[in-house]
């Protein structure tokens, strides 16, 4: 039996240890880590052989971080996606644009894609020119959830039309598990779950004013839990979007390993890119003082459980107390909500942008130094980060298992905080302190991780090979289900 070694080192005192054992095409995984982030990323991998097969079911890490051609896909799939809202304009929250940017992606690669989704009410369904994509439409019920008896009668019409499906993907529970429970070949996608969850919870009570009632989320959250605990299992596959959340899986939702997949969210690289004039087009046009030495930039709902009142306070104090940082920074603030108004009150320092379409999004993260997400929810991973880090650049968040095991790994690529002012203020005395010419280095290094894991690509070519892998035909011969190295 040859024995070799594989040691992955993190620039972060972060360090696993993989021992790969084979013996012909077989290879068993013992797994020793100290992190439950990611345990290695490009060039920090040593290998010695490069024909190496892996058993992609037992995979325990993100599958971004594996490399999958772009040739073209090695079967047809049919697929059926449940999602309980199609989104229809541009700021449609991130399990929508998840379902969307990942499909349309699919139906692109040639595969024939079944959308079961909610119709909407005064207004227009979009259209696309992609002619293996078809669209179910059902009214949904009173609580915004699909209508079950309708999308599974949906279902049972197209799975004997034509050819059954290869794969039911569900977008969180789109697909109830009372339906999916006897199914082999369902995937269930989650974009938050109660565990992590409860850590927003703990937030927003810390948070809370003596005026504000204490939510009633706190002491209901832990039933939730085992609520979920309980009837996850019935689903077959699951896909966890960030590393902490498949560790959570596997470990308090206790499903077996090799039904739980990691593939970290994905955003749009044709979009969201480098690009200088861009950036200068975009000052230009909403009259951002050239003379500010740094400029920081937030995006998305201006509400409360996205860290607004926490970072509203921040500012302020920071403008009132120090002359030299009011003069030389200035805020955008891209989106709409009720914080909206109150940002604009701070003066000239913040200016309030209102929301922003996906090309103008992407104008606005060229146009600022480094991206803040104060973000108080911990389910799911955000996709503005993500927008921002394939922009080229640094990022500033809170210090949240989602964030920390997946993405701002190191801080060669941004700034963590906890959700207290003082800690808010602490980051962005720092980043100031740092200046341009740090910031831009670190957002290098973002975007190369970016380019690496995050992807619309990438998230893409994962899915369709776990999704390959879920119909494999063996007796055809077919081995979607290993992988050959190298990891990349
Ligand atoms: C739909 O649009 C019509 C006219 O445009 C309006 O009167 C009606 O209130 C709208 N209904 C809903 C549910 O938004
Ligand atoms: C679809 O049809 C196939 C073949 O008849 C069957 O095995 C499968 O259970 C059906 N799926 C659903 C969701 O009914
Ligand atoms: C799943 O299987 C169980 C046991 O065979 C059966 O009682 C149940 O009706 C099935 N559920 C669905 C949705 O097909
Ligand atoms: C502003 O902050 C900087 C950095 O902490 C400090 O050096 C400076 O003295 C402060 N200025 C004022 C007016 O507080
Ligand atoms: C930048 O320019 C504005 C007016 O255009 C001026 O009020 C402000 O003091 C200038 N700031 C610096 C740091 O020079």
């Amino acid at each position: 039996m040859a024995r070799e070694q594989v040691l992955i080192f993190s620039f972060r005192s972060f360090c696993c240890v993989f021992f790969v054992l084979s013996a012909f095409s077989f290879i068993s995984f013992l797994y020793w880590c100290h992190c439950s982030g990611p345990c290695y990323s490009q060039n920090q991998i040593m290998t010695q052989k490069q024909d190496k097969f892996i058993d992609l079911l037992w995979f325990p890490s993100a599958w971004n971080h594996l490399s999958f051609p772009s040739n073209p896909p090695l079967k047809l799939l049919k697929i059926a996606l449940f999602v309980k809202k199609w989104p229809h304009r541009s700021h449609a929250g991130g399990l929508e644009r998840h379902a969307l940017t990942l499909h349309l992606a699919l139906a692109k690669r040639g595969h024939e894609l079944h959308i079961f989704t909610a119709s909407c009410l005064n207004c227009s369904f979009p259209t696309y020119p992609i002619s293996s994509l078809y669209f179910h439409l059902s009214k949904p019920t009173a609580a915004g959830y699909l209508d079950q008896s309708i999308v599974w009668q949906q279902l049972q019409t197209q799975n004997s039309t034509g050819k059954p499906f290869d794969v039911i993907h569900t977008e969180s529970v789109g697909l109830r598990h009372t339906r999916a429970r006897n199914l082999t070949n369902v995937v269930v996608s989650w974009h938050g779950i109660a565990y992590e969850t409860i850590h927003s919870d703990i937030i927003q009570e810390l948070l809370r004013t003596p005026e504000e009632p204490q939510a009633y989320a706190l002491a209901e959250r832990a039933s939730k839990v085992v609520e979920e605990v309980k009837f996850f299992p019935k689903y077959a596959h699951h896909v966890a979007t960030s590393d902490h959340c498949g560790d959570v899986l596997k470990r308090i939702y206790m499903i077996p390993e090799e039904r739980v997949h990691v593939i970290l969210n994905g955003v749009d690289e044709e979009v969201f890119k480098p690009d200088v004039a861009m950036g200068k087009d975009f000052k230009k046009k909403f009259g951002i003082p050239e003379n500010r030495s740094l400029v920081l930039g937030m995006a998305g709902r201006l509400v409360k459980d996205k860290g607004h009142p926490l970072m509203f306070e921040a500012l302020k104090q920071l403008l009132a107390e120090n002359d030299t940082f009011r003069r030389s920074t200035v805020f955008l603030v891209a989106g709409d909500g009720p914080w909206g108004a109150r940002y604009r009150d701070l003066g000239t320092n913040v200016i309030v942008l209102g929301p922003l379409d996906q090309t103008r999004l992407a104008m606005f993260y060229n146009a600022i130094d480094i991206f803040v997400n104060p973000t108080l929810r911990a389910q799911g991973l955000d996709h503005t980060v993500l927008e921002a880090m394939l922009s080229g650049k640094p990022l500033m968040a809170t210090r949240l298992a989602s964030i920390v095991g997946s993405v701002i790994v190191g801080t060669d690529m941004g700034y963590l905080f906890s959700p207290q002012v003082e800690s808010v203020k602490k980051a962005l005395y720092g980043i100031w302190a740092d200046g341009r010419e740090v910031l831009e280095k670190k957002g290098l290094v973002a975007r190369k991780r970016g380019l690496n894991l995050f992807t619309a690509t990438k998230m893409a070519a994962a899915y369709e090979r776990l999704f390959l892998c879920i119909s494999n035909d063996e007796k055809n011969g077919e081995n979607n289900c290993k992988y050959q190295s190298p990891l990349i």
